[in-house]
């Protein structure tokens, strides 16, 4: 199968459109544009092979509030592995359930393993569709509509799920930035419930490559065992180590994303032409906006190249997703939006 198209893929942008990669402003992903501050990594860290690191597990303990947990190479690691995961343990479930518009290497994953798939859109199915042994793939907040399920309304098909014998995975690559919060991870104990968490969105360092995965001990046992040793190298867990137990930079970052949210929404709704913007989602790590005639959405992400400012054309080619900008990115992109009117 192809490669998907993501955001983050700017040195193909800016051959493309043939500006050097030195003068774009990227917004094309949900990272934080403020980064958790790095500070001196033992040498030890790179030189021993990365066991698993009782520092970090407890740090990720503590901020996910849950000690049933792995430490991944990333949340994509889990997203690709589950699917054969899922058939062994359970050979006659053949549907899953996905978001129509969501973070597409979730659909990937289970076509490659052969099972049948149901779209959604922003609501979830009806209970009364569920099949047995059915899967339910639940993005929460979703990326890149924005939209949020409240954990009461995820218990319900949780527990409907649990009678019919089947997997409900959600993934809150998102939900730092959510308060209150909606995780499902204090609810998973007793039943087929995966949780992905991704580490890189909200402490803004995606390349370190670290994600987690919560679930109950029999699952995390058969996760841990089919992704064998080192799944994340010594530096990155030194890091995250660092970064998870935080407590006063994680309430800095989310009171900063916030208001950069708030302001950037804002120069948006003023800036954009009222006739063709339809709506305008968001959470704190990424805001998207659905124009109201199919073509415009690729001809507002050609115009904006052209500018040197890179954003998400979204998969459903009629919405585009824009990361959070700093008050100085803020400033460029409402002058090039009022150039390009
Ligand atoms: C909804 C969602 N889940 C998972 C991922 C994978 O992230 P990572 O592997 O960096 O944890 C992404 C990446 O963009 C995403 O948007």
């Amino acid at each position: 199968m192809a490669l998907l198209t993501h955001g983050g893929q700017l040195a193909q942008i800016a051959k493309q459109f043939g500006i050097e990669q030195s003068q774009w402003l990227d917004l094309s992903t949900g990272i934080a544009p403020y980064h958790y501050p790095i500070g001196d990594i033992p040498l030890s860290a790179y030189q021993q092979l990365p066991q698993i690191n009782d520092e970090l597990i407890s740090a990720a303990a503590n901020y996910y509030g849950h000690e049933s947990l792995a430490n991944t190479n990333g949340s994509q690691a889990v997203i690709k592995l589950l699917p054969s995961l899922w058939r062994d343990k359970s050979p006659h479930s053949t549907i899953v359930y996905l978001p129509k518009n969501g973070y597409k290497e979730h659909q990937q994953a289970w076509q490659q393993a052969q099972f049948t798939i149901r779209l959604y859109d922003d609501e979830l199915p009806p209970l009364a569709r569920l099949n047995e042994y059915c899967v339910l793939v639940i993005i929460n907040p979703n990326n890149p509509t924005a939209k949020l399920f409240t954990k009461q309304e995820i218990l319900i098909y949780q527990q409907h799920i649990a009678s019919l014998n089947g997997l409900l995975v959600v993934d809150e690559a998102f939900m730092d930035i959510i308060t209150p919060s909606q995780s499902m991870i204090s609810s998973i104990d007793d039943s087929n419930t995966i949780i992905l968490r991704s580490f890189g969105k909200f402490f803004g360092l995606a390349g370190i490559r670290v994600g987690f995965v919560l679930a109950n001990r029999h699952w995390i046992a058969a996760l841990t065992d089919s992704l064998g040793p080192w799944q994340v190298n010594g530096p990155a867990q030194f890091i995250a180590a660092q970064a998870l137990s935080d407590n006063a930079w994680h309430t800095n970052q989310r009171k900063r994303l916030s208001q950069d949210t708030h302001a950037m929404v804002e120069m948006l709704q003023s800036t954009l032409n009222k006739n063709t913007l339809h709506r305008i989602t968001h959470t704190d790590l990424f805001i998207t906006i659905h124009l109201n005639q199919s073509q415009l959405a690729p001809q507002l992400f050609e115009s904006l190249c052209q500018h040197a400012i890179y954003v998400r054309l979204c998969d459903d080619k009629k919405s585009l997703r824009f990361g959070i900008t700093t008050a100085k990115q803020r400033t460029i992109l409402g002058q090039v939006l009022t150039l390009i009117g």
